[in-house]
């Protein structure tokens, strides 16, 4: 199918694959309240409630979260040496922040949010099913040996371009699930590597993220020993993402910055499917309000949701439709067609998206090493350039206009949202430094 899309200041620069800055026009106050929307606020307290209530049993599955008592979070890490680095050194940007979910502990990307959310409450709902765990048992029941025995019994599966695989696989692996993982062909080998050693059983496709999909939904069909996580329609992922946004409320609060129309935020979150930046986006619109404006990141060949939202169509739109080739180097971002069930929650609530270069992704991987000692995979150093887009380019200082927030743009907080990188091997974090330095 071809589509043509409307007629839009980023419409040109979306065609020549140029980075470029898009203002979504249908972006409303108060959008959560919308009746109409497929989920609800009180979800995302659900999913906290979850999220402690399953703390133990992660606790007892991955001694690396000792320390937070079970909880998977990130640091929020204010730029310093960086921000001149990367050209933010100038006090109109206000503050800037990186959410550090590359360094999420379990699976090293924002995935970890996700992907082990939903395969820990499909193992609680399994057991409760099956008569292994009662109200009022402890969670750490199900890592005793007829828990794991039930489940060495059923294989969890989905398609990945390779962290949700990560995330997955090795949550799946630790409660003693059989797992596969349907691999795009985007997918990087260290993350298939990691995977095999897992024990986890890496199908690799010769195709796009989208076909890995439907091929693992369609070998998941039929075989009710098969749970099949859904990048494309799960509200537990969704959910279990959004929940990143209360801890950044807590860490904001604690470090006494406030969020209110005088003092706006700013959130830059790279999308592949949707599902983690909208997961964030919905959280973070319930926790904050309208004094929150989150925009979506795509490499300039892969912006899926850019293209689809600008189209304005009820039918996704993929970037082929456009012309693009959904080709880059931002692995975790090769989709060419976003989540429906996201597209539809986003449409008024996403301030906007920009896109980015893939040769940027490296300079700023090569800047965060250098600079802050920051370890990123290309994907994950893809908001750095927002901050830059809403107070520089022309479509940014509109929507700094038509928001209000000319006289309140020092005062603004800006969190670049990095998404994945810390389990990237050494020799292959080399190989991003050498064709980041072979750019300068
Ligand atoms: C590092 C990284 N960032 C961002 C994303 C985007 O997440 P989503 O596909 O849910 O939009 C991914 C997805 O795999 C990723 O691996």
């Amino acid at each position: 199918m071809t589509v043509e899309l409307p007629n839009d200041p980023a419409r040109q620069d979306v065609l020549d694959a140029v980075p470029t800055f898009w203002s979504n026009p249908l972006y409303k106050p108060g959008a959560t309240a919308d009746n109409s929307l497929p989920i609800s606020s009180e979800e995302v307290m659900t999913a906290q409630r979850n999220w402690k209530r399953l703390a133990p049993l992660l606790e007892r599955c991955f001694p690396e979260l000792a320390e937070t008592g079970g909880a998977i979070r990130s640091e929020l890490v204010e730029l310093k040496a960086l921000r001149q680095a990367v050209g933010y050194g100038g006090n109109e940007y206000g503050r800037i922040f990186i959410k550090a979910d590359s360094a999420l502990p379990v699976a090293g990307s924002i995935k970890a949010r996700g992907g082990v959310y939903e395969v820990f409450l499909f193992a609680e709902q399994l057991a409760k099913l099956r008569g292994i765990l009662a109200d009022g048992d402890p969670i750490t029941r199900l890592a005793d040996v007829d828990a794991r025995a039930l489940f060495s019994d059923h294989t969890v599966a989905v398609g990945s371009t390779g962290n949700l695989g990560l995330s997955v696989g090795i949550a799946a692996r630790a409660l003693g699930f059989k797992a596969t993982v349907h691999m795009s062909s985007d997918a990087k080998r260290w993350k298939v590597e990691r995977l095999i050693r897992l024990g986890v059983d890496v199908i690799q496709h010769e195709a796009d993220y989208t076909t890995a999909v439907e091929q693992a939904r369609v070998a998941a069909e039929g075989d009710p020993s098969i749970y099949f996580v859904d990048d494309e329609q799960s509200r537990h992922l969704f959910f279990g993402y959004s929940v990143a946004a209360l801890e950044l409320a807590e860490q904001l609060r604690s470090l006494s910055i406030n969020v209110d129309p005088a003092h706006p935020l700013f959130l830059y979150l790279p999308c592949g499917i949707g599902g983690a930046p909208g997961g964030v986006t919905y959280g973070a619109k319930v926790v904050f309000g309208d004094s929150v404006h989150c925009f979506f990141v795509e490499p300039v060949q892969s912006p899926c949701a850019l293209v689809h939202l600008m189209s304005g169509s009820e039918e996704l739109v993929s970037v082929y439709d456009v012309g693009l080739t959904n080709r880059t180097e931002a692995d975790g971002m090769a989709v060419a067609r976003m989540s429906g069930f996201v597209a539809r929650v986003m449409k008024n609530m996403l301030a906007g998206v920009f896109t980015v270069s893939d040769d940027d992704l490296f300079r700023w991987v090569l800047h965060a090493h250098e600079n802050q000692n920051i370890r990123l995979e290309p994907s994950a150093a893809a908001g750095m350039a927002g901050p830059h887009f809403v107070l520089k380019h022309p479509v940014g200082r509109e929507f700094v206009a038509k928001e209000g927030l000319e006289g309140h743009m020092t005062e603004a907080t800006h969190i670049v949202w990095t998404t994945g990188g810390s389990f990237v091997p050494q020799e292959q974090f080399e190989d991003f430094l050498g064709q980041a330095k072979a750019l300068t």
